[in-house]
């Protein structure tokens, strides 16, 4: 029988990346969006499957929009991707970050769970929750210590996941994700953000490239592998809290020096630190360790950095 997928966010890049994983297992496909006649679901037209997802629009922060949608679209699974998803823009949007996250994803258990239909529900978790942890990798048991309001807000939503998994015996589970990169990347990401600058420059713009720390260290993977593990999730026999990450971590500076590499430039001639855009909290160091992925899910990433940054920038400089 035909399973019918929900993923809410699928405007973004991993709904887009997700959205395209489950066509390809036969899946039906609706996807949200908080307002569906206004986007232009561009990463879906770029992947070619704007026309195989059924749209519409749903607003995670109105209980009776949420719970409308779940009635119409009776899904088997429903993945919910969306939010405020800037761990920068946070700082200015506090409540909004936590509106969009913390009670989006309690209006969806409780849409859920008022439904009393045996759906599975994924949550975007995320590495940001365990906060400053050294130079050591964050398991599933790690504790958290949030150091942004997009961190506080995925932390209460993490918990309202276990909550209602354990309260209600909910199929819920939460992917405790680290940065995922990849060409649908919007360019207020850092990542983003240089490889653009850097291929312009390249080209021969002028321009230099201002960027925040770029001594901190992130554990990048690649996207389109990362909704994989969402799904394995949802296919396991039990539900759980998985940590999704490549287990390696690279200064944001080496993330430069190889994309300006890849291009044949010198970064220290094209960069300049601007303090104006250093966070007022920030992880020195993420790193996660996905070792319960790779036994239970027998998920594990291929890509690391370097191979992110060289599709990345192959994808920019074709584009
Ligand atoms: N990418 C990563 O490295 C990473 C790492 C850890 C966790 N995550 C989490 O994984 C999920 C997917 O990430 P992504 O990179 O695909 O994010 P994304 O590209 O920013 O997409 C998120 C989607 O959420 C919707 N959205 C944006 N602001 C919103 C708001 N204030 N209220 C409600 N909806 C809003 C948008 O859809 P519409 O504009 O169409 O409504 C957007 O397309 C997010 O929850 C993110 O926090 C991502």
């Amino acid at each position: 029988m035909t399973k019918t997928a929900l993923i809410c966010g699928v405007s973004g890049q991993d709904g887009a990346y997700l959205a395209q994983l489950l066509l390809n297992k036969g899946y039906q496909i609706w996807g949200t969006s908080r307002d569906a006649q206004m986007s232009s679901f561009k990463n879906l037209v770029r992947l070619g499957i704007k026309e195989q997802i059924k749209l519409t629009s749903m607003a995670l922060n109105d209980f009776r929009s949420v719970l409308q949608v779940l009635l119409k679209v009776e899904p088997d699974e429903v993945y919910n991707l969306a939010g405020q998803t800037s761990v920068g823009l946070s700082f200015e949007q506090p409540v909004e970050t936590l509106e969009s996250i913390a009670t989006g994803t309690l209006n969806l258990l409780e849409a859920i769970r008022f439904t009393g239909a045996p759906i599975k529900f994924y949550n975007a978790g995320s590495s940001e929750c365990f906060g400053d942890i050294g130079d050591t990798s964050a398991t599933e048991t790690t504790p958290f210590r949030p150091r942004s309001p997009y961190a506080v807000a995925k932390s209460t939503a993490f918990w309202e996941v276990a909550n209602y998994r354990e309260a209600y015996g909910i199929f819920a589970c939460s992917g405790i994700l680290f940065n995922h990169e990849s060409p649908l990347r919007p360019e207020r990401f850092v990542t983003q953000k240089i490889i653009a600058t850097a291929c312009r420059i390249a080209q021969g713009s002028q321009e230099t490239l201002h960027l925040g720390n770029i001594s901190v260290e992130r554990d990048w993977g690649w996207a389109p592998e990362y909704v994989e593990a969402m799904y394995l999730m949802l296919q396991h026999d039990h539900p759980d809290d998985y940590v999704i990450a490549t287990g390696e971590s690279s200064k944001l500076e080496d993330f430069v020096a190889q994309v300006f590499t890849c291009l044949g430039l010198n970064w220290q001639d094209h960069v300049v630190t601007d303090k104006s855009l250093f966070r007022p909290t920030d992880l020195a160091i993420s790193r996660g360790n996905p070792a319960k992925a790779r036994n239970q899910l027998g998920w594990q990433a291929q890509y690391k950095m370097r191979d992110v940054v060289k599709m990345m920038v192959e994808d920019k400089q074709n584009s």
